[in-house]
């Protein structure tokens, strides 16, 4: 199971270009199961998978994934256990 819980991120903290792009996102994956998650432009669904992904830290909560907390981990870490395909695999980071 994928357990987000309660993760958030802001992106250019200080800044006039300041993101506040996840507030308080609690997900559960069970295993086999599929999620869609829907949003409009710009609401985040892409920097969820990102956080899961370890793109980048969070700046709180946790992701667990089958009872390990993953959340420090590096992004090269993670790779053997997440994949993911890009929407444009020519700009991997604009899912
Ligand atoms: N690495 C980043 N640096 C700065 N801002 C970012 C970064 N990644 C995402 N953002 C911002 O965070 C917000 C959420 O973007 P995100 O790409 O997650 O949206 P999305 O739901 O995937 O949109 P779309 O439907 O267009 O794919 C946007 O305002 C975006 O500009
Ligand atoms: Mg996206």
């Amino acid at each position: 199971m994928l357990k987000i819980d309660n993760i958030q991120k802001t992106f250019n903290v200080g800044t006039v270009n300041e993101v506040k792009a996840l507030e308080n996102i609690s997900i559960e994956v069970e295993e086999s199961s599929w999620v869609c998650v829907l949003g409009t432009n710009g609401s985040g669904k892409s920097t969820i998978l990102n956080a899961v992904a370890g793109s980048f830290p969070v700046d709180e909560g946790s992701i667990v994934l089958n009872g390990v907390d993953i959340t420090k981990w590096s992004e090269n870490n993670r790779a053997k256990y997440i994949g993911r395909v890009f929407q444009n695999p020519f700009k991997p980071r604009g899912l």
